[in-house]
């Protein structure tokens, strides 16, 4: 076990992912027979790609910390992220943005608002529907907020002051207890969930990996920083009435109060961050640096849209 609890590496989905895991457990990897193996569909590609990510953050029991900048990982890496990132932009046109920038946001955030898992567990999920999507949602909010920390030292400083005022939050406030990822692992173990990160990975549609792997792309290149915040901030202009319908389905379920607890704590919480993200984080970030104007809705239209094709792979499963 290392200083983190951790897991082993996923299963692989595909020809690309079974060379990699492979050579990524071995001592005496093959990096030439990784280096020549495509991914043959997409889901084997974000697998790969969630795996050498995961490498930045928390790591793997079966994997030598040291690979983490290994270099041919890191080709592997850029030969993944550069399709992903082109399919991403092929899906965003560059909206007109005439109105002050906070106002021309948010009225684009709800433009775009998609289907929505929060509105089906309020009224109409069964309990196994629940703790399905409870246990993919693990992917995320078991590191809720690691993907955006890594902007901290990108930022001018008014952004970064900003930044640091909502990370304080999600971070607990100096309370480990108020940590947002830790009270969704408790609330996780008070359903009889498994809570350690990556504990369900090999259950997750690729829809899922293509959210974290989203973030993850644009917290790790300070190139895509103006993406990122965009992200960061239509995610929390997303949160607060989907958290309140949260806490309303789970409590017709009669799901645990230290569950219900992650998803009350964020209506509150992000009705004050939506302000905080859209106003302050990316108003001052494009006072400082316009030019990112059309990445910030860039980041703010692949979030939505990755929830919204999320949400729409999930009702059609549970539809079927
Ligand atoms: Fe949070
Ligand atoms: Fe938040």
């Amino acid at each position: 076990m290392g200083y983190l609890p951790s897991v082993l590496i996923p299963k692989p989905r595909g020809a690309l992912s079974d060379v990699l895991f492979e050579a990524m457990r071995t001592s005496t990897p093959s990096w030439d027979d990784v280096l020549d193996t495509e991914p043959d569909h997409d889901d084997d590609a974000q697998i790969a790609l969630w795996a050498l990510y995961e490498l930045h953050y928390r790591g793997f029991e079966d994997v030598d910390d040291d690979l983490e900048w290994q270099p041919e990982l890191l080709q592997v890496r850029r030969a993944l992220e550069q399709p992903f990132e082109a399919r991403l932009r092929d899906r965003f046109d560059v909206p007109d943005v005439t109105s002050p920038f906070a106002d021309a946001f948010f009225d684009y955030v709800a433009g775009h608002d998609g289907r929505s898992l929060a509105a089906f567990v309020q009224r109409d999920a069964d309990a196994d529907q629940v703790r399905e999507l409870l246990s993919v949602r693990t992917i995320y909010h078991l590191k809720e907020s690691d993907p955006s920390a890594w902007l901290v030292p990108r930022l001018a400083v008014a952004p970064q002051a900003a930044l640091m005022e909502l990370q304080y939050d999600e971070y607990g406030a100096g309370d480990p207890n108020r940590l947002h990822a830790h009270l969704f692992a408790r609330g996780l173990e008070a359903c009889g969930l498994r809570s350690e990160y990556g504990a369900y990975i090999d259950d997750v549609p690729s829809e899922v990996l293509e959210q974290n792997n989203a973030m993850s792309l644009f917290g790790l290149h300070r190139r895509l920083r103006g993406a990122a915040l965009g992200h960061l901030a239509a995610f929390e202009a997303t949160s607060s009435l989907p958290s309140r319908r949260m806490t309303q389905g789970l409590d017709r379920l009669g799901f645990p109060a230290e569950m219900i607890g992650y998803y009350d704590e964020h209506v509150e919480a992000d009705a004050v961050h939506e302000q905080l993200a859209v106003r302050v984080v990316c108003g001052t970030l494009l006072d400082a640096e316009p030019t990112l104007v059309d990445d910030v809705f860039f980041g703010a239209f692949t979030c939505l849209d990755l929830e919204d094709r999320f949400a729409g792979a999930m009702l059609e499963a549970w539809a079927a």
